[in-house]
């Protein structure tokens, strides 16, 4: 069952996923396997001691599904969707919502790595603290787009 072409729009642009929406969807899926396979090792590792330090992947899975695939899964989707600017750059400032995609990687490899590795907790925080920068970036990039939807923004 296909979409009917009466609820496509008329713009072939308009369907286009933008740059930064594929590279944060396919980076979440990335995370998600790599989360479930770390999953998976540890689940064996109950049930089969394997090697003493597999515990200390479980920072990194919690880390790796919660934030690498669900939080930046959302963030890719929302610079995708959120309404868009009759004029000018028709997702407005991009620059900050790039920024939130290098800080919360930055982020989620500082945290889980640093977990895996035993390093002190300080590092942890640090990765904690640019994790809430890439919120930030996002929140300056998204709340201009955000409005309420009203009959006469539908287009003609
Ligand atoms: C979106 C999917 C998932 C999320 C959000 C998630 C999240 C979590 C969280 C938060 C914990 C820590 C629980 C605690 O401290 O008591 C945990 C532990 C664990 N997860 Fe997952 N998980 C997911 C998928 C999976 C999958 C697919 C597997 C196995 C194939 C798995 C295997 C485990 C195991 C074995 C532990 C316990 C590790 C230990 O304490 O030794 N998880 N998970």
């Amino acid at each position: 069952m296909g979409v009917r072409g009466e609820y496509l729009a008329s713009d072939p642009g308009t369907l286009g996923v933008p740059r930064l929406s594929v590279l944060m969807i396919r980076t979440a899926l990335a995370y998600l396997a790599t989360g479930f396979l770390v999953g998976a090792l540890l689940l064996i590792h109950r049930a089969v001691p394997l090697e003493n330090w597999l515990h200390r992947l479980v920072p990194l899975h919690i880390e790796y599904l919660l934030l690498g695939c669900l939080v930046q899964l959302a963030l890719g989707v929302a610079f995708w969707v959120l309404p868009r600017f009759r004029s000018g750059a028709e997702r407005g400032q991009e620059a900050p919502a790039w920024v939130a995609f290098a800080l919360l990687n930055l982020g989620i490899q500082t945290v889980a790595i640093g977990g895996a590795a035993g390093a002190p907790s300080t590092l942890g925080l640090l990765g904690r603290c640019v994790e809430g920068l890439a919120a930030g970036a996002f929140a300056l990039h998204a709340w201009p787009r955000m409005k309420v939807f009203r009959s006469e923004d539908r287009g003609s």
